[in-house]
C-alpha cells in the first residue's frame, strides 16, 4: 500500500490495519486519521509521535502499560497480538531456557514493581542476550528517564510496524 491508497482509506478501514501499531491503543490511530491526507509515511508517523509527545506523563506511562510483557504470561498462553508475537519470536523470547525465562521473568517483575510500568524495548532491532543485558541495566534508572526511553522504544516499534503496511518513502523501495 502506498501513502495514496492510505489517505483514501475509510476510517474504519484506517484503524482496522493500523490501529496496533502502537501496541493496543488504537485510540492513537483514530486521533491522527484526522490529520489526512499524509504527505508521506513519514508524515504519518510524526503525526503519532506528536499525539504521543502532547500526552501527560500518565498518558505516557499509559502506554507502556499497553504492552505485554516481554516472553510473559501472554506468550505463553497464546494471547499476544501477531505483531508483538513475531517481533518477540523474531528477538528468540520465545525460545529462552530455563535458566534465560527466570532472570527474564525476575527482572521484568522488578522493573514493573519499581516503574510501575513494564519494560518496553524494540525486540525487533534486538536480541535475546542483549534484551537481557538492557532490562538489567535499566532496571537502575531512574523513573523519568525511564519513561521516555520506554516511549523512545515505543515509537521505534511504531516505525517498523508501520514500514510493514506502507511502502517507505524512498522512491527505489517497490
Ligand atoms: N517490543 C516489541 N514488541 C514488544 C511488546 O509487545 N512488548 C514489549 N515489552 N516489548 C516489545
Amino acid at each position: 500500500m502506498d501513502i495514496a491508497a492510505v489517505n483514501a482509506l475509510p476510517y474504519e478501514d484506517f484503524v482496522n490495519i493500523f490501529g496496533n501499531v502502537v501496541e493496543k491503543c488504537p485510540v492513537i490511530t483514530a486521533a491522527v486519521w484526522t490529520g489526512r491526507p499524509f504527505a508521506s509515511l513519514s508524515a504519518l508517523e510524526a503525526a503519532i509521535n506528536e499525539f504521543i509527545d502532547a500526552l501527560p506523563e500518565s498518558g505516557k506511562e499509559g502506554i507502556l502499560r499497553c504492552h505485554p510483557d516481554l516472553a510473559g504470561r501472554d506468550l505463553h498462553s497464546g494471547t499476544l497480538t501477531q505483531e508483538s508475537r513475531e517481533e518477540q519470536a523474531r528477538a528468540g523470547m520465545d525460545a529462552l531456557n530455563t535458566e534465560e525465562a527466570s532472570r527474564m521473568a525476575r527482572l521484568n517483575d522488578e522493573y514493573k514493581k519499581r516503574f510501575g510500568f513494564p519494560f518496553v524495548v524494540c525486540a525487533r532491532m534486538s536480541d535475546k542476550a542483549n534484551i537481557l543485558r538492557q532490562l538489567s541495566q535499566r532496571c537502575q534508572n531512574e523513573r523519568a528517564v525511564e519513561r521516555a526511553r520506554g516511549i523512545d522504544e515505543v515509537k521505534k516499534i511504531c516505525r517498523l510496524r508501520l514500514q510493514g503496511l506502507v511502502l517507505t518513502d524512498a522512491p527505489n523501495k517497490l
